[in-house]
């Protein structure tokens, strides 16, 4: 049987079939990477901090993100979407941010989580308020997802975050390097 793999044809691939629309892909993939990063974040916190009386918190958090992820390794095949290929890059800095931070004190750890679930509480607002795109189903689990964002920001913020030395800088950095993630990630 020939290949014929030179010749022009014009069945859609299933890639890239009218199923998804890009965007909802690019949304699907980017919130993917943003909870794969969330997980390993807090795995490199509790590696660091495991005999801290903050660890059940840490483990809460790091359990409802594993929930997060559950959702989006479904939702992903659902969907025909692949995911970022920059999964590995954020395996290891997941885990060198949380542990990193974790290093510098419980309170660093504590900033960087504020920082993060800041980042990811905008995200997740901002496609809340696009359900043209990502329809009610998605839009309640999107509403669900940043209400616990939220608690951990709230959680960060109630084990005193801004006492971290370096604060804003600190939390600047962080904020920046998770929109950038969230940036490429989106595209890559
Ligand atoms: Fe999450
Ligand atoms: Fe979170």
């Amino acid at each position: 049987m020939s290949m014929n793999a030179g010749s022009p044809h014009t069945r859609p691939l299933p890639g890239d079939a009218a199923l998804t629309r890009p965007s909802l892909a690019a949304m699907l993939r980017v919130n993917h990477a943003g909870e794969y990063g969330a997980k390993r974040i807090y795995a490199g916190q509790i590696a660091v901090l495991r005999d801290h009386p903050l660890r059940p918190e840490l483990e809460h958090m790091a359990a409802q993100e594993q929930v997060h992820l559950d959702a989006f390794n479904r939702l992903l095949p659902e969907h025909r979407v692949r995911p970022t290929a920059l999964l590995p890059l954020w395996h290891v800095a997941g885990f060198a941010l949380g542990a990193g931070t974790a290093l510098l004190g419980p309170k660093a750890a504590m900033a960087c989580t504020v920082a993060v679930e800041s980042v990811i509480t905008e995200h997740y607002d901002r496609q809340i308020a696009q359900p043209d795109i990502v329809g009610p189903e998605l839009q309640q689990t999107l509403q669900q997802f940043r209400d616990e964002e939220m608690e951990h920001h709230d959680t960060g913020l109630a084990h005193a975050a801004e006492e971290a030395p370096l604060y804003p800088l600190l939390s600047g950095a962080i904020k920046t390097a998770c929109r950038a993630a969230i940036w490429i990630s989106a595209r890559i």
